[in-house]
Formats: structure tokens, C-alpha cells, sequence
């Protein structure tokens, strides 16, 4: 099963959702990771875990079409594959969306996102026009600033756009992300009773649930 973390936009929390996700999963499944990002942050994050005596993660690198192809054609039922995309576009990062069974794009409140998912909509029509698949793909609020209640500009444009689909869960900006991240951990590892770790939570209990895991 493939769950593709995706937005051609840098920035967003890709990265760090993928990393907090596959830690988080890897208690009850066997999760592989996939790292398609050339700045190899999820990369680097493990490498902290190895020096702090957490347990790594297991990490993949495909460099190309083919490569991508045999991996794929290998994926069954008994494994998780966690890709984290790069924040560009590229026949990769096209064809993770492709291959996943979900697809989370992260996106912040703000009106700048809509010019990304513009951007990222064109790259979706494509990938349709090719496949001759429908594609939809779950849209993340992260990095949300915890006072902000009202989100309906952005939801009136993700509603008008049949490639998009919100998801319920939302992550709030939390220092603890970054904190966490320095030493190699999950938020949850940080700190299990936090806000981030609550909020993250909900988003992998929403995720199974659409898995149906
Ligand atoms: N919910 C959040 N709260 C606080 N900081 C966040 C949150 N999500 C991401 N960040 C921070 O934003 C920055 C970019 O995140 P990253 O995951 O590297 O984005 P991407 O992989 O999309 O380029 C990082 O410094 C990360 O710690
Ligand atoms: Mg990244």
C-alpha cells in the first residue's frame, strides 16, 4: 500500500508529516520509506535517530522511471511505503501520485497556497489526461496558526476543485515539529501528551480510516 505525501511547492510540511507518519505507523506495520526529496531532509532526520538510539526508519532512494516500476510491482498488501515527494515537479514525482492508493498534499491558510494547488491542479489534469484516471487527492491544513478558526476561503476554492478533497484533521504550527526534529524524533516521541502530538493523532487515525487499516 502506498501513501504518497505531495505538493510540488516546497515548504509545506511534507517532509515532516511523512516523517512523523512513518514513525508513527511503523509500531503496527512494516513501513518502508521512500525519499524522493532531493534535499533528503526525511534522510538526514533519520541519521539523527541512529546517533540517539531510536530505532531507524527504512529508507528507499528510486532514481528512476524503471526502478520505480520493479518497486512497485513488488508492493503488496503486508507493507506500508511512505513517500515523501520533492517539492518540484518531475516524472517521479508524477508518477508517486500515480502509483499511490492516497495521496496527501499539506497546505497552509494562506491566500498564496491557492496559486501552488493552481499550479498543482494543471500537474493533476495531466496525470489524468495520460492515465485516463480520475485523481483526487486529500488536502492537509498544516502549519496552521492555532487562533485561526475560519478557513472558508480556502475551503470554498478546494470544494470548487474536484481534484481536492479536505480532510478533517488539522495540524496547528507547533514548535515542537522542529524542536522534535533536532534530536531525530517523532513529536510524539518528544512529547506524547502534547497539542502537535493530539492533532497528528487525529490526522493518522482519519488517514487509517480512509485506508480502511
Ligand atoms: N505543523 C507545523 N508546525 C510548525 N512547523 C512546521 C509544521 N509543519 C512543518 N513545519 C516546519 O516547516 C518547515 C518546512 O517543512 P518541511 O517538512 O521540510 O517541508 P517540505 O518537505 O514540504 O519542503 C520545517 O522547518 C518544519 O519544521
Ligand atoms: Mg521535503
Amino acid at each position: 500500500m502506498i501513501i504518497t505525501i505531495s505538493h510540488q511547492k516546497g515548504g509545506v510540511g511534507k517532509s515532516t508529516i511523512a516523517f512523523n507518519l512513518a514513525i508513527s505507523l511503523m509500531k503496527s506495520y512494516k513501513v518502508e520509506v521512500i525519499d524522493l526529496d532531493v534535499q533528503r531532509t526525511i534522510t538526514h532526520t533519520n541519521q539523527l535517530r541512529f546517533s540517539n538510539n531510536l530505532k531507524k526508519l527504512e529508507i528507499l532512494y528510486i532514481e528512476n522511471e524503471q526502478e520505480f516500476d520493479e518497486y512497485i510491482n513488488k508492493d503488496n498488501d503486508k507493507k506500508l511505503t511512505i513517500i515523501d515527494s520533492g517539492g518540484f515537479d518531475s516524472a517521479l514525482n508524477r508518477l508517486a501520485i500515480y502509483y499511490s492508493d492516497i495521496v496527501i498534499t499539506p497546505v497552509s491558510d494562506r491566500f498564496n497556497e491557492i496559486s501552488g494547488l493552481m499550479k498543482y491542479k494543471e500537474i493533476i489534469n495531466e496525470l489524468e489526461v495520460i492515465t485516463k484516471e480520475k485523481i483526487v487527492v486529500n488536502i492537509l491544513l498544516n502549519n496552521i496558526n492555532p487562533q485561526v478558526k475560519n478557513f472558508e476561503g480556502l475551503e470554498n476554492f478546494i470544494s470548487s476543485n474536484k481534484e481536492f478533497k479536505l480532510m478533517k484533521s488539522i495540524l496547528r504550527q507547533r514548535v515542537d515539529y522542529d524542536k522534535a526534529a533536532w534530536l531525530g524524533k517523532s513529536i510524539k516521541e518528544y512529547n506524547k501528551k502534547s497539542k502537535a502530538t493530539d492533532e497528528f493523532n487525529k490526522f493518522v487515525t482519519e488517514l487509517k480510516k480512509k485506508l480502511g487499516i
